[in-house]
């Protein structure tokens, strides 16, 4: 009996999902099925837990397609929506997205229908996940607790709505790269140690811990952030639902935060702190204000801001990550390590670096503590655009006709978006002031490679100074 047989005679076919959230399987599944033309009231699809035995009748085994090589038709819009309805907690999110795929086959661009009921629930589930995955990564607090040997862990609860624990670990794996932690989960838990990620079955908030000095961290940098001013209730409850709040220890403060908000916003006018808002005007005011600056948790941790250097009329002016160990302890940028690979390539490409005036995207050191070791942390996007008030600042002032963005948390310090190197190295980007931006690879990133791909990246990076060399010498005519 062909396939197409077994759907005629009205065979049942149950798909069990390996794991909720496994859009690859159901999309291997969907496509089989759509080339065996079972049509969506034909198909239950079971995820782990669910219940199965009510499909008890169904046929275990899936049809073989007469033609494998039948295209399926699925507009990049639905499989954009469909790869994070598949993270939904609604439990007919895969039969949905296999009866609109169903549809597609013959109306193609019906996802472009925004009367169509059913597309109309699929972006809102879409919409749901993104926001959910949003939630996690601003409301995860962690809590430290030592482990059995005496070293650092972190732990968080959070409890998301949908399945989006799996695919939100690649951002704090980002984030927290130098840090082991666990993120505990009603639906699922994620761990890190520093090299691999492990994954374990849901948590109790019992199996986390509560409270420890992180907590304080916190609350320091939410009470210095907090700016009674800009109060806007409504706005904080719906960002920050009061179903996180008990995980977060901030949210001890808002009930005090709220209440003194006039008081202290009255306090504020009075002093002329409303008016650090007002861009600095000179290179010695910037230098003076970035060491007060407390916008993001950075500027919290034990460090000193680390101003800019060189003449306030380059032509030139690089501008790097962060200052490193070295760079905070001697309040200079570029003078340790990745400031040595800099000197050498400019040196080679016959640039003056006390011609250049080199800075930072953030003006902070941000680091993890490891015995008595200060670990580099990459900023996070949100750190590096809080900073970006600070070297468009120097910018405004220095007016260089190009700038150098050295790795990608520079290209989105001066972009205002994250590129890929590899893409945008090599030509120049107009900026809005009418000088140009061009960007190579971080010095560090050379640093961290060896062999041939070290070889060709310090090709890469000499190219590029060569190149911004020779464009100076062109605009210098
Ligand atoms: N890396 C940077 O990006 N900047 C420095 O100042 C030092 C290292």
């Amino acid at each position: 009996m062909t396939a197409l047989q077994h759907v005629k005679l009205g065979t049942y076919y149950v798909v069990h999902l390996p794991e909720p959230d496994d859009f690859a399987f159901w999309r291997e599944r969907a496509r089989l099925l759509i080339q065996c033309d079972v049509p969506p009231d034909r198909v239950a699809w079971v995820e782990p837990g669910g219940n199965g035995s009510l499909f008890s009748h169904g046929d275990k085994r899936l049809p073989l397609p007469e033609d494998d090589t039948r295209i399926i038709r699925a507009s990049k819009r639905f499989l954009s929506i469909a790869r994070n309805v598949a993270h939904h907690s609604d439990p007919e999110r895969f039969s949905l997205l296999y009866a609109m795929l169903w549809r597609l086959q013959p109306s193609p661009r019906l996802m472009e229908d925004k009367a169509d009921p059913q597309v109309r629930r699929l972006e809102d589930m879409d919409k749901a996940v993104r926001r959910d995955a949003h939630k996690m990564h601003a409301f995860v607090r962690f809590r430290m607790v030592e482990d059995e040997e005496g070293n650092e862990h972190y732990v968080a609860w959070f409890e998301p709505d949908h399945h989006i624990v799996r695919r939100e670990a690649g951002f704090f794996v980002r984030r927290f790269a130098n840090m082991h932690w666990s993120i505990l989960t009603p639906k699922g838990c994620i761990h890190w140690d520093g090299e691999t990620l492990r994954e374990s079955g849901p948590a109790q908030k019992s199996d986390a811990p509560q409270g420890d000095p992180a907590e304080d961290l916190w609350r320091k940098y939410y009470a210095s952030i907090f700016n009674p001013a800009r109060l806007k209730i409504g706005a904080m409850l719906k960002e920050m639902p009061r179903k996180y709040w008990k995980n977060m220890p901030e949210a001890a403060l808002i009930p005090e935060l709220v209440a003194g908000a006039q008081k202290r916003e009255s306090e504020m006018v009075d002093a002329g702190a409303l008016e650090f808002e007002d861009r600095p005007e000179t290179l010695e005011a910037i230098d003076k204000a970035i060491h007060a600056c407390r916008k993001c948790p950075i500027g919290n941790l034990d460090n000193q801001a680390v101003m800019g250097e060189g003449p306030d009329d380059a032509a030139l002016m690089i501008v790097g990550e962060q200052p490193g160990d070295q760079e905070d302890q001697s309040g200079k940028p570029f003078v340790g390590p990745a400031g040595q690979v800099l000197d050498a390539g400019l040196e080679q490409a016959g640039i003056e670096r006390r011609e250049v005036y080199v800075t930072n995207a953030v003006k902070h050191f941000k680091y993890v503590q490891r015995g008595k070791r200060r670990l580099h942390q990459s900023p996070t996007a949100k750190e590096i655009d809080v900073c970006r008030w600070w070297h468009e600042a120097e910018r405004a002032i220095v007016k260089p006709k190009v700038v150098l963005a050295l790795g990608a948390s520079a290209a989105r310090a001066m972009l205002g978006k994250t590129v890929s190197i590899s893409k945008v190295r090599g030509e120049p980007i107009a900026l809005d002031d009418g000088s140009e931006l061009w960007v190579t690879a971080h010095p560090s990133y050379l640093l961290r490679l060896d062999g041939d791909a070290k070889a060709e990246q310090e090709r890469l990076f000499a190219a590029d100074l060569a190149a911004v060399k020779e464009r100076l010498a062109e605009l210098a005519q």
